[in-house]
């Protein structure tokens, strides 16, 4: 029986080193593209996927995170006297159900795997979800809904997958692929950050993952991987034989959003998707180009 996903675990506790300074007392994950910041694009995607229960993993100077999904009596009141409806409204998505919410806390930030078994009280015995905020999917349909359309039909691991210039392959984790039905492919190995020439494929994980619980008696072992870090794909690739493993090319644009270019980039896309910004996005646009 393929147990219903309701569980995500969303890792914020990283350093974000490539946005110093802007993420020197704030979170990277507090970044707005547009109006609205990462971590809620991210929550907004898993909820519709039907995600109830989250758990943010955080670290020191993350509590932006955590107070942007509070009551704000005080600024609420305001906009109420004041009549700001709009204002009020656009508040709406950074409001959660009471109790559902929880953190955890990595005192080090020992690498992604360290981050998921951090949350291993919250896993428990269920199947989770993985979301970094700092990828950011671009679709019509959210990219989460799409895996878990996947896994409903498939059980076990899945991850979303895109494919990415050979050249960078030293950048992600990547696929070695079995059976492929240009959508759907059969995981049969991982490989984090592989050396271009000795990459199994130009498949790579973005950050959206439903994963099993097992997952966390093997990052338990506490390896050490890729850039010394505890690596989440090298903790998954053992599961590959034990539970069935698939890659999901989804719809959508990914823009990684923990890198200045695709930050940019997810602005400019974002904004041309919202019809009371488009036009004007495009006029200033011509200016530059
Ligand atoms: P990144 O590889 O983007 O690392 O982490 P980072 O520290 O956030 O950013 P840079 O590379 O220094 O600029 C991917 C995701 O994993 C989380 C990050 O918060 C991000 O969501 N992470 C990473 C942790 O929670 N803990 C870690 O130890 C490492």
């Amino acid at each position: 029986m393929i147990k219903k996903l309701r569980k995500a675990v969303l890792p914020v506790a990283g350093l974000g080193t490539r946005f110093l300074p802007a993420t020197k007392a704030t979170a990277k994950e507090m970044l707005p593209v547009v109006d609205k910041p990462l971590i809620q694009y991210a929550v907004e995607e898993a909820r519709a996927a039907g995600i109830e229960q989250f758990c943010m993993v955080t670290g020191r100077g993350k509590t932006a995170l955590v107070e942007h999904f509070d009551v704000a009596y005080e600024l609420e009141a305001t906009l109420r006297e004041r009549d700001k409806q709009d204002a009020l409204a656009s508040l709406s998505g950074a409001q959660s159900e009471p109790g559902s919410i929880t953190t955890v806390r990595q005192q080090v930030p020992l690498g992604l795997g360290h981050a998921i078994w951090c949350a291993r009280a919250f896993i428990g015995d269920d199947p989770f979800a993985i979301l970094l905020p700092d990828d950011l999917v671009l679709a019509d349909k959210p990219c989460l809904a799409q895996l878990a359309d996947a896994y409903y039909q498939t059980g076990g691991n899945i991850v979303a997958v895109t494919e990415v210039p050979p050249e960078q392959t030293n950048r992600y984790g990547i696929l070695k692929i079995g059976k492929d039905d240009g959508r759907l492919v059969e995981v049969i190995g991982l490989v984090e950050k592989p050396d271009p020439k000795d990459a199994p494929s130009n498949l790579s994980i973005i950050g959206r993952y439903i994963l099993m619980p097992e997952v966390i008696k093997y990052l338990a072992l506490m390896e050490r991987g890729a850039g010394n870090e505890v690596q989440l794909t090298d903790a998954m690739a053992r599961l590959i034989g034990e539970q069935p493993f698939h890659g999901l090319r989804y719809d959508g644009r990914r823009f990684d959003c923990g890198d200045k270019i695709g930050f940019l980039e997810a602005q400019i896309a974002f904004a041309l998707k919202r019809p009371e910004l488009s036009g004007a996005v495009r006029e200033f646009l011509k200016k530059y180009i």
